[in-house]
């Protein structure tokens, strides 16, 4: 089936995505640098896209840069003076998303973080920051549970957090899996499920990325009051 789920990929990319200059170099120069094909397909990063400008987002929040190819498709959906943050614990990786960034025209609304996400996102509390529209949740899978409590303090009310890469071709039902993606998969819905004030779903997917899904959270607008 993986052949069919491609074909219809490109179909829709062929309408939907028209060739852009910068994410087509930013994959490029990924590929150049070594680093893996695992960003966001171009029918995924619309996706991105919509619901970010449906937020009228000033402010995203992005965990796992990779080259920056997701991050290009949300900072151009940032609303006019809005700013992007994006945690990046490898420095190889963040080396190559910089230059994509800078070669997007990117480089003064999007500010790159070197390091463990669990600190930056420790540090952005502590800073008081202010609070983010949308928060795009895509590093290492063990640590997604912990990553959606700390965003939780860090969202607005009304905003939402996606969550990439929840099924795993389907993993994500087994419950003694070994794998500690799968785990920590498992363990986010735990705490989703247990979260006031939120709406959330799991949505499975097919594409040119396999068989895999996301969870799309909705932060209730009145979550503040109801503490
Ligand atoms: N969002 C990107 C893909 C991200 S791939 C896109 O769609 O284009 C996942 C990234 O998370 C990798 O670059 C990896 O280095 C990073 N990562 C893994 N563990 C991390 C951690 N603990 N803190 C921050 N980033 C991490
Ligand atoms: C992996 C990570 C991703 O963000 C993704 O979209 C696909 C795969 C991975 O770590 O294998
Ligand atoms: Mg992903």
């Amino acid at each position: 089936m993986q052949e069919r789920w491609t074909a219809v990929d490109h179909f829709v990319a062929g309408h939907f995505a028209p060739p852009d200059a910068a994410l087509d170099e930013a994959l490029l120069a990924s590929d150049a640098a070594g680093l893996p094909a695992i960003h966001v397909s171009p029918s995924q990063g619309l996706l991105l896209s919509i619901l970010a400008r449906s937020l009228g987002a000033r402010r995203i929040l992005e965990i796992g840069t990779l080259a920056a190819y997701s991050t290009i498709w949300l900072a151009r959906s940032l609303a006019p003076g809005g700013r992007l943050v994006t945690l990046e614990v490898d420095e190889a990786h963040a080396r190559v998303a910089r230059a994509n960034l800078a070669r997007a025209g990117l480089d003064d609304v999007v500010e790159l973080r070197l390091g463990r996400a669990a600190d930056s996102l420790r540090r952005l509390e502590e800073e008081g920051s202010a609070r983010f529209d949308f928060v795009f949740i895509d590093a290492d899978k063990a640590s997604i549970a912990e990553y959606f409590e700390a965003t939780l303090r860090l969202v607005r009310p009304g905003g939402m957090i996606l969550v990439d890469n929840v099924v795993r071709e389907g993993a994500i039902a087994d419950g003694a899996s070994p794998d500690p993606a799968v785990q920590g998969v498992r363990r986010f819905h735990e705490r989703v499920a247990a979260a006031p004030g939120v709406a959330a779903t799991t949505i499975q997917t097919v594409g040119v990325k396999g068989y895999d899904g996301f969870t799309l959270v909705l932060v209730a607008a009145d979550r503040e009051a109801r503490r």
